[in-house]
């Protein structure tokens, strides 16, 4: 059947679910970094199941230096453009993501990097740790209120984009979505008005928060002509993928003060962060953290397993990507 491996240590679901796994388990020695090309091809090599992460490029290299026995490839992650799709399909091998687990975490930090930006949160906290005497003025840091009528434009509303138009709903926002579940029954009851394109999203939207996959299609999906198509003084959030955004064109949109503010969970040559960008104080930018709270995290390595057993064991994944 050949071992499971395991691209980095996950804490203490590993202990939970050795004793049930079908085949032998080997992990990556570090959670700090992944393996490196070289490691990453020697450590599959005869392995039945790959259990990786985004950080991990599952391409047809790879499931060539597993083998003809390697049965599945269960990404720690709702997203999976970190693996070729294609390449999977041909060698027969199942794909599995972990969708549904993460919605209300990623939504959450959505929320946060939201009010981060156009409250001036971070701003605000990096002028306080200057030291720099101070007093309260009438316009220190002023920024939008976003429980006043602001409209929220959800690019892609599926299970995360629901998520984040409830909390929206709540902080009172006026919102319009693209995407598959625009005209749910779900998305009416949270306030969601369907956008009849994306180009009246982005001119009615004062934030336009993306939550839609990375494929060849939606690669730089806002680049300088959608920018230039946003409302004056709005704001981008990205708490998707870092290439759904050109970072030179958003940086020429601040930088023209068309746009007022972005944050960005998400970077378009990850690690790798925009020089410009980082300059910018009406930037906020996070390493990537959408689902990094302490049991959102468990249960993500938890269904992986639980997909790895499933398919090792001859039974339907429970979350496949189809
Ligand atoms: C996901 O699940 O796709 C996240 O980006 C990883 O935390």
């Amino acid at each position: 059947m050949g071992h499971i491996y395991l691209t980095r240590p996950l804490g203490d679901v590993v202990e939970q679910f050795r004793q049930q796994l079908p085949a032998q388990l080997r992990v990556h020695h570090t959670s700090e970094f992944p393996p490196d090309r070289t490691e990453l091809l020697e450590a599959v090599r005869g392995a039945g199941a790959i259990i990786s992460l985004v950080t991990d490029r599952i391409d047809a290299e790879v499931l060539d230096a597993a083998g003809d026995q390697l049965k599945v490839v269960a990404n720690v992650a709702v997203g999976y453009d970190n693996i070729d799709l294609d390449a999977a399909a041909e060698r027969n091998v199942t794909v599995t993501n972990t969708p549904g687990v993460l919605d209300d975490a990623v939504a959450d930090l959505t929320l946060a990097l939201l009010l981060a930006t156009t409250r001036r949160v971070a701003e605000g906290d990096r002028f306080i740790r200057t030291g720099t005497e101070w007093i309260w003025s009438p316009e220190g840091y002023v920024g939008l209120d976003v429980s006043a009528g602001a409209t929220l434009g959800i690019v892609g509303l599926g299970r995360i984009g629901m998520a984040v138009a409830k909390r929206a709903q709540a902080f009172g926002m006026n919102i319009v979505a693209t995407g598959r579940r625009a005209h749910d029954d779900d998305a009416r009851s949270f306030g969601v008005r369907p956008a009849s394109s994306m180009h009246e999203l982005l001119r009615v939207a004062d934030i336009v928060s993306l939550h839609c996959p990375l494929t060849p299609e939606t690669k730089h999906l806002i680049g300088a002509e959608q920018l230039a198509s946003m409302k004056p003084g709005s704001y981008l959030i990205n708490t998707a993928r870092g290439p759904l955004v050109d970072e030179e064109a958003l940086a020429d949109a601040l930088d023209s003060g068309h746009l007022s503010g972005a944050g960005l969970d998400v970077h378009e040559f990850e690690p790798q962060t925009n020089s410009r960008l980082r300059t910018m104080e009406q930037v906020v930018m996070l390493p990537h953290i959408g689902s990094a709270g302490d049991a959102t995290r468990n249960e993500m390595a938890a269904l992986a397993f639980r997909n790895t057993i499933a398919v090792l064991s001859g039974e339907q994944p429970l979350t496949p990507v189809e």
